[in-house]
């Protein structure tokens, strides 16, 4: 960043949110030119261009952030696009900074307070004869409103093509903090895919619908003629109703539906600031003849690399596979989200703390984690709670729950082990800091008493739909939840050099209050006795007989014979078993099909992962119409054992990154193979089992810089860089 703070913030005089707007300048350059460089940022969402050409192959920038502490500033090249004469048109529209509907919540209203789309921004021209241009936004630059006539983030745009401002404005500057401004600290978002339109459908009802046949996340490109005026509707859905019907209630308040206002001449368009969650689009008031060839599903999120891929003998379980990644690609989009449809699309804290591990086998996301880190921090409240979203659009005061709030700890915790990334460490450790301090003042005697929670999310222990954040104790969770976030902060401030016995001794005494309230004779009381309490007393090592409580947990599962756990407790469900002497029991869970389990939705044709078990019932009916979204990633996080249990590829927190890998495949009778590798920053891990004959073999790939170990069948192979073959 070199000029832009020399800027001048720039609105359209008369314009508001849910419009866009054009700001307009044209400048001769002075003579031929060396380099020209763009920094630009704006309120809202903006795609510029330089004598017709789009700038970057960015969209949707600046993106999301904490706006009113953080605000990225975009610098891109565009010396091949400065000519002798030029023109620049910097196109905003609200973006993420339209309102925020949930009905179902009391937090609606303005989510960051301006209300008007706003840029800024500096092009300098280096000329051949050394001499600096800077050309600045400011009241010179004109102002008008767009073709985009409307535009927000839940229901989607209207384009009139035929629009021209006749009487634009000269724009109006207005102070904006310029102590906000910082680089780009995410990827960039790009548009990733296209997907082609697989069939056409005339439902029941009577309507045109296109199906994608995948659930994603973007926008449609598509191709019209249409007479002049006709008004062509796309409206989006995940999902086809029981009758077959275009469905699209599960979106709530958001109406998500692209209007284009058409001229006649044939086009080729695609929004450059709205995007959908949908499978599927119903096509209204279109009076050309429909071709699927006219319709290209555009799928955008960040920029990030795909590192981790896994595969196996059961087809089911590729095709979840897939579905977890497709979850991701359509939550990552600078921002991860609960789900990218409903009228919702928020950086809930819960669920990236549940997902991050899946996330970091999937894919590099150490920047995605590092911004969203960096205004978590930022949003973090004064008493040290954590805000249930990040960015922070509810502006939530002194409550915070547990398992949410801990992605301050879960999530630096975890980009530290993938990627070796001490510094996310040094810059979270005050944040963890505050957040420890802040539940040691809830803490009664090492519990944490009274105090609202989520609890766990969506779980089966609830005797009704609606119950479903009851089921396991709220404060059991609570006061587990504090040990595992303790033990991480310790371990932090161990790496960093710094004093951490305060802590230890607080940890220890929640440890003996847990046991002594919450277990008995290594059991989980009673009273409290659920999958999900055995799970974390198990995986946050809360337990003094292991063993008991693993049979206990077993038990459990067995009794019923499914899973019974909801956001907090599936994340851990299958590694305590499997952890514990009971990996035919996790391979049980992971493999049944009858709902509920992962395989349901897999048996019931989804693409992504669903919110709910049972999204869509066996019936073809639905969970409910309030909250069911059929792309949100948390179930998702199953994929972290089958990369690091299934396939056995772990991370060694004693030497992260990847420096040490252990291996610990866990076979079953039911698969004959199971594949996976990772890109890792050492090098392309790989591990492979398949069956033959009777017996099994072991392929290990290390990257030259690594050491590893394996462990089969209770013995231990200390591994060579290259390929490892082991027979049992
Ligand atoms: C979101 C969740 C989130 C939850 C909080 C929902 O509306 O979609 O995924 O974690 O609220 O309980």
């Amino acid at each position: 960043m070199k000029n832009i703070k020399n800027a001048k913030w720039i609105r359209h005089p008369e314009v508001h949110v849910d419009k866009a707007v054009d700001f307009c300048k044209s400048f001769a350059a002075k003579g031929k030119i060396a380099s020209a460089t763009l920094e630009i940022t704006a309120l809202g969402v903006f795609e510029a261009k330089i004598n017709g050409k789009k700038v970057g192959d960015f969209v949707f920038a600046p993106g999301w952030t904490s706006y009113n502490k953080r605000l990225q500033v975009e610098t891109c090249d565009v010396t091949d696009l400065i000519k002798a004469n030029n023109r620049i048109v910097i196109g905003v529209a609200p973006g993420w900074r339209g309102n925020y509907m949930a009905a179902p919540f009391h937090y609606a209203g303005n989510y960051i307070g301006a209300k008007e789309v706003a840029m800024l921004c500096a092009l300098e021209i280096v000329y051949e004869n050394g001499e600096t241009e800077v050309v600045y936004s400011g009241k010179d630059w004109k102002a008008k409103e767009s073709k985009v006539r409307y535009s927000n983030i839940y229901n989607g745009y209207i384009y009139d093509c035929d629009y021209v401002d006749a009487k634009p404005k000269s724009a109006v500057e207005f102070p904006h903090p310029d102590n906000i401004l910082i680089d780009r600290v995410g990827e960039k978002i790009i548009e990733v895919k296209r997907v082609v339109a697989k069939k056409l459908i005339i439902t029941p009802k009577g309507e045109t619908v296109i199906d994608f046949g995948q659930n994603l996340t973007g926008y449609v490109e598509f191709t019209i003629k249409g007479n002049a005026g006709e008004m062509a509707t796309i409206r989006h859905a995940e999902v086809l109703d029981a009758e077959g019907n275009f469905y699209t209630e599960n979106l709530r308040g958001a109406k998500a539906e692209a209007v284009f206002i058409c001229n006649g001449k044939k086009q080729t368009y695609k929004p450059p600031y709205n995007f959908y969650g949908f499978r599927y689009i119903c096509l209204d008031g279109f009076s050309d003849e429909i071709k699927l060839k006219n319709f290209t599903a555009v799928v955008v999120h960040s920029e990030m690399k795909r590192t981790g891929y896994f595969e196996c003998s059961d087809a089911r379980i590729n095709k979840l596979f897939s579905n977890i990644v497709w979850g991701q690609r359509g939550n990552f989009l600078d921002v991860p989200t609960d789900c990218p449809q409903r009228d919702e699309r928020l950086g809930w804290t819960g669920d990236a703390q549940v997902f991050i591990k899946t996330a970091a086998y999937n894919y590099d996301v150490e920047r995605f984690f590092i911004k969203w880190l960096g205004d978590l921090r930022a949003d973090q409240t004064v008493w040290g709670t954590v805000p249930h979203v990040i960015p922070d659009v509810f502006g939530v005061d002194d409550e915070c729950s547990s398992a949410w709030a801990d992605a301050a700890t879960v999530c630096p915790w975890q980009i530290y082990l993938s990627y070796a990334n001490k510094q996310i460490l040094e810059d979270s450790a005050d944040s963890m800091k505050d957040y420890i301090d802040y539940i040691k003042t809830r803490l009664v005697d090492g519990l944490w008493v009274q105090h609202w929670h989520f609890g766990d999310w969506l779980n089966l222990d609830a005797s009704t739909a609606e119950d479903c954040s009851k089921g396991t104790d709220k404060l059991l969770i609570a006061t587990a939840f504090f040990i595992y976030s303790s033990e991480i902060f310790i371990k932090t401030l161990k790496i960093l050099g710094k004093e951490s016995e305060e802590y230890e001794a607080l940890r220890n005494e929640s440890i003996k209050a847990f046991l002594n309230k919450y277990m008995k004779e290594g059991r989980i009381a009673t009273d409290y006795a659920t999958q999900t309490a055995c799970a974390l007393a198990l995986h946050f090592g809360i337990t003094d007989n292991a063993k008991e409580t693993a049979a206990q947990l077993a038990e459990l599962v067995s009794e019923c014979g499914h899973i019974k756990t909801g956001f907090v407790g599936t994340p851990y469900i299958l590694h305590a078993l499997s952890d514990n002497g009971y990996t035919k029991l996790a391979y049980d869970l992971v493999l049944r099909e009858e709902y509920p389990s992962w395989l349901f939705s897999v048996k019931m044709g989804a693409t992504t992962i669903w919110e709910h078990w049972d999204s869509v019932r066996e019936d073809g009916t639905m969970w409910s119409t309030t909250m069911n979204s059929f792309n949100h990633y948390a179930y998702g996080c199953v994929g972290d054992w089958l990369y690091g249990d299934a396939a056995g590829i772990k991370a060694d927190e004693s030497n992260p990154g990847y420096a040490n890998i252990i291996f610990r495949p866990l076979t079953d009778e039911r698969l004959d193979y199971v594949k996976a590798s990772l890109e890792t920053r050492k090098g392309l891990v790989k591990s492979e089992w398949k069956r033959e004959n009777g017996k099994v073999t072991y392929t290990f790939v290390v990257p030259e810089e690594s050491t590893a170990t394996a462990y089969i069948g209770g013995k231990k192979y200390v591994l060579k860089a290259g390929t490892n073959e082991i027979t049992e």
